[in-house]
């Protein structure tokens, strides 16, 4: 089953809660929500190399004295990137829960979210997130009660199990059950976190199980990556992590893709502007120049994949230890030869290495 969009008419189709998911032309693209990168600014950068139809808040912490945390209730009040954007949550105390839905379904939501598939070991052993998928009574409890209280969409986004897919049948027949309407599918258990392939074949079987559109999330790195797994899956669109800090071209190059024109070529003098981008980011101005520097580089992290086949890009820009030098290696790689090409996909055996990945 497809997820709405014709491209032209997606906000319109969409911005509206009590409005389904309904059918229409093409797949869809989402930004997939990541800690302490998806923020207001990080959007608003993505949407201006090419934007996503639907954009998903990092995790509300949802708890008994849970508050809707400011920072990220600004990616909602302050977006104005047309698209329409989820509200996730993250916990497992049903009162609270429903009392945090019901605060974020006062805000210009898409709908409301639930994360299923955080593979932290720190966050899963609280029974939260990735470690939901170990109880599915509880997921039933959890969805009953949401579905009952939020007046508008409710969307789950989840992995394929805990250690291994067991359960993975029960809980899409409790995503079908709780009339769930947009389901985010990572193709790896919470124990397979990050490693090895990604399980399509999982994704398409949510795909053929359930009524709601399904969205295929998990290594979905490039154009040409993503018409393979659309095709794989048949699911309704592709969500994107990673590779979209990585190349935030990737959303406008899918869609060129899907509508058969030729597929922008990102060059490397681009890419050192795209960093200046990020460095000017106003979050990133509001820190002191280290902290600054080790947030660049959690994004250089990713973007190195892209820049230089044996990696030295990647090892000269780990070592930097200010602005001047960590400027001075972006200049050499990327406008010594301004023209020459990024990579739209990771090179082989070269890999991002940020401190956090949940
Ligand atoms: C730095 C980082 C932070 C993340 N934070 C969240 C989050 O807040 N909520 C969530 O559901 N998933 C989170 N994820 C998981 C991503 O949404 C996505 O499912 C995962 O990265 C796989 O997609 P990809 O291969 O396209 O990156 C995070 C991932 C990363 C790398």
């Amino acid at each position: 089953m497809s997820l709405s969009v014709s491209i032209a008419s997606q906000s319109e189709n969409l911005i509206s809660v009590h409005q389904p998911l309904t059918l229409g032309l093409g797949s869809v693209t989402a930004l997939a929500p990541m800690q302490d990168v998806t923020d207001i600014c990080f959007m608003n950068v993505i949407a201006e190399y090419g934007c996503p139809d639907y954009f998903f808040t990092e995790y509300f912490r949802v708890h008994e004295s849970s508050r809707l945390d400011k920072p990220i209730l600004r990616s909602i009040t302050e977006n104005t990137t047309g698209k329409p954007i989820f509200a996730q949550m993250i916990g497992e105390s049903i009162p609270d829960l429903v009392r945090i839905a019901k605060l974020l379904s006062d805000y210009p939501v898409a709908g409301i979210d639930l994360n299923m598939g955080c593979p932290a070991p720190r966050i899963y052993r609280k029974n939260v997130g990735g470690g939901l998928l170990r109880d599915p009574d509880k997921i039933d409890r959890i969805l009953g009660e949401l579905r009952a209280n939020v007046a508008g969409r409710l969307t789950v986004k989840m992995r394929i199990g805990f250690e291994d897919t067991s359960e993975f049948d029960r809980v899409l027949s409790l995503i079908d059950k709780h009339n769930i309407d947009l389901l985010s599918l990572h193709g790896r258990t919470v124990k397979e976190a990050y490693h090895g392939a990604v399980h399509y074949d999982a994704i398409a079987q949510a795909v053929a199980r359930l009524r709601c559109p399904v969205l295929a999330n998990g290594n979905v790195s490039s154009a040409a990556t993503a018409m393979s797994v659309l095709s794989q899956t048949q699911a309704a669109g592709v969500m994107i992590g990673r590779s979209a800090i990585r190349n935030p071209w990737i959303f406008r190059q899918i869609w060129e893709a899907l509508s058969g024109a030729e597929i922008t070529v990102v060059t490397l003098e681009q890419v050192r502007e795209y960093i200046d981008r990020l460095y000017r980011m106003p979050t990133a101005q509001a820190v002191p120049e280290k902290s600054r520097i080790s947030h660049l580089k959690m994004y250089l992290n990713y973007i190195g994949q892209s820049v230089d086949a044996e990696g030295g890009f990647l090892r000269e820009m780990r070592r930097a230890k200010n602005e001047v030098e960590l400027f001075d290696i972006c200049d050499r790689y990327l406008l010594t030869h301004p023209q020459g090409v990024f990579s739209p996909e990771p090179y082989p055996g070269i890999f991002a290495r940020p401190k956090c990945e949940d």
